[in-house]
């Protein structure tokens, strides 16, 4: 069985207030059962304070993106050395708004894939349609090119959590109904197989877009789900452990 992830993506939100939402999350954490994995990716400039507020507890942290590069002059940028030097032991890569915002494409993110690995951090790397492509019936050819061209061919050897985010459910409230979700996951969880063997059968898929208490004991109980990658919702201690409450309840 593949273990859980429930991971919260704070985006730009979050300054030392935010602080307590993370003592918060640890404190509700240590009652919960420890069935699945916890982390939080605050923004760049709180994850040394947020790792060392996790400290020893089961809460870890990752950054939310990364330069493919060591070091060197990229100005505003962060390696993927940097966010392991903070503590941190994951990296949300190749989200859906920095495809966007910042115009990443595949090939970047798969750069950025191999950064990680270099630098011991665990990618999660990130698929998904737009609302365009899902109407133009293009939901699974966006996705498959996503996987092949963003996952290097290095990560048979390495660990990586793929998540997938339809771009239209992204802070829309509007959630992917399950068989939406089951569709894409199970096609995700054959690539994986048919490329890297039981390695891409044990990587953990994650869900995201507009997951919350609400609707995340079902989207999670599917096969193919093995956690969320939460925006909203993770920026309050209470919505996102009753989403991990859901997610090891189902176990
Ligand atoms: P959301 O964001 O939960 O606010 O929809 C998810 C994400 O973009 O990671």
């Amino acid at each position: 069985m593949v273990r859980p992830l429930i991971a919260g993506n704070w985006k730009m939100n979050g300054t030392h207030r935010s602080l307590d939402l993370v003592r918060d999350v640890v404190s509700g954490l240590a009652s919960l059962e420890d069935k699945a994995d916890c982390l939080v990716c605050p923004p760049a400039t709180l994850l040394g304070q947020v790792s060392q507020i996790a400290g020893e507890s089961r809460l870890v942290t990752g950054g939310q993106d990364c330069h493919a590069e060591e070091s060197g002059a990229h100005t505003g940028d962060i390696a993927a050395e940097m966010i392991a030097d903070m503590g941190a032991t994951y990296v949300i890569i190749g989200h859906s708004e920095r495809r966007s915002d910042h115009g990443e494409s595949d090939a970047i993110v798969a750069a950025k894939a191999e950064a990680a690995f270099r630098a011991d951090l665990v990618p999660i790397i990130c698929v998904g349609e737009t609302l365009e492509e899902r109407e133009a019936d293009k939901t699974i050819d966006v996705i498959s090119s996503q996987l092949k061209n963003s996952i290097p061919d290095s990560a048979a050897n390495q660990t990586f959590v793929v998540a997938y985010e339809p771009v239209w459910a992204i802070g829309t409230g509007k959630v992917a109904t399950p068989g939406q979700v089951a569709e894409v996951h199970d096609e995700i969880r054959k690539q994986l197989s048919q490329r890297f063997g039981s390695h891409g059968d044990e990587r953990p898929l994650l869900y995201g877009g507009s997951m919350k208490p609400g609707n995340a004991a079902e989207l999670l109980a599917l096969e193919n789900v093995n956690g969320g990658l939460i925006g909203g919702a993770s920026l309050k201690a209470e919505d996102f452990l009753a989403i991990y409450a859901a997610c090891v309840s189902n176990l």
